[in-house]
């Protein structure tokens, strides 16, 4: 976390809860949540994002969705186009979550497809990337990141207001081993030059770069500390509003704590 960043910390809800559940939730969190409460995202599924986007209005908490597809209407049973989206309340759509690239098996290029199309009917999106384990094993962690930034990215205009990048490595998703705050703040590091390369420097600085993969309570804070993690994509822990809200008031403190070291 950078002084002057505000975390974006965003709760990736995968295949659990019914409408019922994700209001009970949307609703209660509120109360849970600091006074100034840095940025709150959640992506429910897609049958809850209607009453969750209702339950979430008058708040500060965003909601958004998990996938989506790239084409606006069509023959394409069992998807959901982008415009879909905005039109059940959704303001932010995850793409290109390992789930989605390793069990229904897309590529790079299609994340590209649906990364121009979330953008163009308004959505801002996360882009996730990262690598497997026998990809870390093989030497080849930076490479895989490297390409998958810049096949997903590289035609993508710029807009540090609509694009949030997610660093989790495959290895560390729903599996209780989480890169150790220093390994994820390497791989941010490369991440951010790999944007540069892409985009620039400047835009490169202003992008945030979520963390997400085992984030927990006890080991959220630290990961938060390191200078190039502006936030967290958070599985199992965001789940239960105890444990979200628990890392959300955790992540003001550090950005008060930030402020008043720098004299901000
Ligand atoms: P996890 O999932 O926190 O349960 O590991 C993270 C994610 O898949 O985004």
């Amino acid at each position: 976390m950078r002084t002057g960043v505000n975390p974006l910390i965003v709760g990736n809800w995968k295949m659990y809860k019914t409408r019922d559940e994700s209001v009970a939730f949307v609703s209660a969190l509120p109360d849970a949540l600091p006074e100034d409460p840095p940025g709150v995202w959640i992506a429910p599924s897609f049958t809850s994002i209607h009453a969750a986007a209702e339950a979430a209005e008058g708040s500060s908490i965003v909601i958004g969705a998990q996938n989506m597809w790239f084409e606006d209407n069509g023959a394409f049973t069992g998807e959901i186009s982008g415009r879909m989206l905005v039109d059940a309340g959704a303001q932010f759509v995850i793409l290109g979550h390992s789930e989605r690239r390793q069990l229904f098996h897309e590529s790079n290029e299609l994340v590209q497809a649906k990364v121009k199309k979330a953008l163009a009917v308004g959505l801002k999106v996360i882009v996730c990337v990262g690598e497997t384990d026998a990809e870390r094993e093989q030497g080849k962690a930076f490479e895989v990141l490297e390409t998958q930034i810049k096949a997903c990215l590289a035609q993508i205009e710029p807009d540090e207001s609509t694009i949030v990048l997610a660093y989790e490595p495959v290895w560390a998703i729903g599996t209780g081993k989480a890169a150790t705050p220093e390994m994820a703040q390497e791989m941010h590091r490369h991440c951010r030059e790999v944007l540069k390369k892409v985009w620039g420097g400047k835009i490169s600085e202003k992008i945030l770069i979520l963390y997400g993969g085992s984030v927990k309570t006890d080991n959220a804070p630290f990961l938060l500390k390191q200078p190039d993690i502006d936030g967290l994509l958070i599985g199992g822990a965001s789940l239960s509003l105890e444990n979200f809200s628990k890392i959300i008031n955790d992540s003001s403190i550090l950005v008060s704590e930030s402020k008043r070291m720098s004299g901000l």
